[in-house]
């Protein structure tokens, strides 16, 4: 055949492949999550999210020594309490677990590691909506004020960014404000701009037992929904979002790319709980390789133009060389 263009060409051999490779993925790309318990010397396997544990403050600080020898630098906090009320007061609580651990994380690893917290109230409230229940509505304002609280809250004990998923109207603003009023202007926020109501959050809500009455549509997008993201995008910025989220992540690398497209800021993709398990059960019962199925998730989001991933996958993924460092 008589062709000019040959694609095959550049494919042809191994260290060609890697100079001609558009994406990468290494360590400082992923965020780890972290589900923290009270108590002491807990260590105790989720049974819906196989290899991810509820961990006791005390055991948080060698899981995460052992990622930094990995290269994971940035950990992303749920706090699991012992004591869920109304309005989710525990999440206030100077000596909460997520507190708690903040500042042995800042004792002992410093601005080594970068703390994330998640900032919302559905691990906290009795009836697991991410706000306050007002005659059966999650209602948004008095919702705003308690998350700033716990931002707040979160900032004095050490994080680096406070991350409001709870996708109440006007948080990212009231954060921000409450932040800057207590001296913490220089921690940043990461938005959890984007979350649609997904069912791939069920092991999650498992591991955190916040499961809500109900479901979480009339806070949360969606799933049909593409432009209204880049509005709850674009009004987080406005409000003084650092940097914007997409979540789930595989099930909407459309909406990962348009939001690229429309921000200057970094984009954060979640691979959740769902795509997780999901992934390890098929693993399991030998239906996919393990090590090509989680380098090519993660590659199709950096593709799609995430910066940074959250992923449960960061672990295996470095300790068995998927994802370099
Ligand atoms: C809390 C929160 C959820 C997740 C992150 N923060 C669950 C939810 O909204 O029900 C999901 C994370 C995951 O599935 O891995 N608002
Ligand atoms: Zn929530």
């Amino acid at each position: 055949m008589n062709l000019l263009d040959r694609p095959r060409r550049l494919r042809a051999n191994p260290v060609l492949r890697e100079m001609c490779a558009e994406t990468d993925v290494c360590a400082d790309h992923l965020i780890t999550p972290h589900f923290v318990v009270p108590g002491k010397g807990i260590r105790e396997e989720i049974p819906s999210m196989p290899g991810i544990h509820h961990v006791s403050t005390d055991q948080l600080i060698p899981e995460i020594e052992a990622d930094l020898e990995l290269g994971l630098r940035s950990h992303l906090l749920f706090g699991v309490p012992e004591h869920k009320d109304e309005h989710g007061d525990s999440a206030l609580d100077d000596k909460g677990v997520v507190q708690q651990s903040l500042r042995a994380m800042k004792k002992s690893f410093g601005s080594d590691i970068i703390a994330v917290t998640d900032v919302c109230l559905c691990a906290y409230t009795s009836h697991g909506h991410c706000g306050f229940l007002e005659d059966g509505v999650v209602v948004n304002d008095p919702s705003v004020k308690q998350l700033a609280r716990m931002a707040l809250s979160h900032a004095q004990a050490g994080a680096d960014i406070v991350s409001p998923s709870d996708m109440m109207d006007g948080r990212v603003g009231a954060i921000r404000e409450k932040l800057d009023a207590g001296g913490f202007v220089n921690t940043s926020i990461l938005a959890y701009s984007a979350k649609y109501a997904s069912a791939y959050y069920g092991p999650f809500r498992d591991a955190c037992d916040s499961a809500p009455q109900g479901d979480r549509k009339t806070y949360q997008m969606d799933p049909r929904n593409g432009r209204e993201a880049v509005l709850e995008v674009l009004l987080d910025l406005q409000e003084g979002a650092d940097m914007v989220m997409v979540k789930p992540a595989l099930a909407y690398l459309d909406i990962v790319r348009r939001v690229r497209a429309e921000v200057l800021c970094p984009v954060v993709c979640y691979n959740v709980s769902g795509e997780y398990s999901l992934v390890k059960a098929a693993a399991k019962a030998g239906l996919v390789d393990e090590a090509a199925i989680v380098r090519e998730n993660l590659m199709s989001m950096r593709r799609a133009g995430s910066d940074l991933i959250i992923t449960y996958h960061g672990r295996d993924a470095l300790s068995q060389g998927w994802v370099r460092r």
